[in-house]
């Protein structure tokens, strides 16, 4: 059976002092969930966020990183860094970085090769606009993504991706896919990565939802057969709330 994994995504929000605030009332509320508890936090944020999670069962990613070791990348943060400061898990090629910032399938495939080669779980997001929605063109626009994010790695690699599934249209729009569309569309990318890894590697991956999920949805959209767990954005930032999502499957 495959671990719920459920992430928080903070985006460009919290101070440190907010940060520390945020995980001492967060920790105790999810101290005895089974399901995996993340917080990807701005780069500010990693180190006191990483020393504040020590005694508890959260782990810390970031939001982004460069595919490069070392170099004249001004304002960027490689793998490495990341890494040497105990950091698990990194979002990549996150629909906000696709639109405002130029990633491309290239780029991610990039990334998502580097953070692995580092022993960081990549969290990589794939999904469709609302125009491409409305063509039909869903199954095709997140099938080439996936494949193309996860091209030459190999299926030992493809096991230790998480997939993050977050339809563009539903994303901080308070418009979520409905359970059984968003389980369809994670049985297509499944399917895609068995295609290319087989069945084994396939049944492996976690695959989660993302796209205003909040305490509401989440066990209707995290129990499905496919959907195991979600990238949480806005209702991330509230630490009850954030809980009640994380404990979904209590009560
Ligand atoms: P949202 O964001 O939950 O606020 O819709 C999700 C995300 O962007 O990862």
């Amino acid at each position: 059976m495959r671990k719920k994994v459920i992430a928080g995504n903070w985006k460009m929000n919290m101070l440190p002092n907010e940060a520390i605030n945020f995980i001492n009332e967060f920790a105790p509320l999810v101290k005895d969930t089974n399901n995996e508890v993340i917080l990807c936090v701005p780069y500010t944020d990693l180190f006191y966020a990483l020393l504040h999670v020590q005694e508890t069962n959260i782990k810390i990613g970031a939001q982004n990183m460069h595919w490069e070791t070392t170099g004249a990348y001004t304002g960027e943060i490689s793998a490495e860094m990341l890494k040497s400061i105990n950091v698990d898990y990194v979002i990549i090629g996150h629909s906000e970085r696709r639109q405002y910032f130029a990633e491309t399938d290239e780029t991610v495939n990039k990334k998502v090769k580097k953070a692995l080669a580092v022993g960081l779980k990549p969290i990589v997001c794939v999904g469709e606009t609302l125009q491409e929605k409305e063509e039909g063109k869903t199954a095709n626009v997140i099938t080439t993504q996936t494949k193309l994010a996860l091209e030459g790695l190999s299926p030992e690699n493809v096991k230790n991706t998480i997939i993050a599934y977050e339809p563009i249209w539903a994303i901080g729009t308070g418009k979520t896919a409905t359970a059984q569309d968003a389980n369809e569309s994670i049985k297509t990318i499944r399917k895609e990565i068995e295609e290319n890894y087989g069945k084994d590697v396939a049944e492996c991956v976690i695959i989660q939802y993302g796209g205003s999920v909040k305490s509401t949805n989440a066990k209707e959209l995290f129990t499905t057969s496919d959907i195991d767990g979600g990238l949480v954005g806005g209702a991330s930032l509230k630490p009850e709330e954030f809980a009640k999502i994380v404990n979904f499957d209590k009560e």
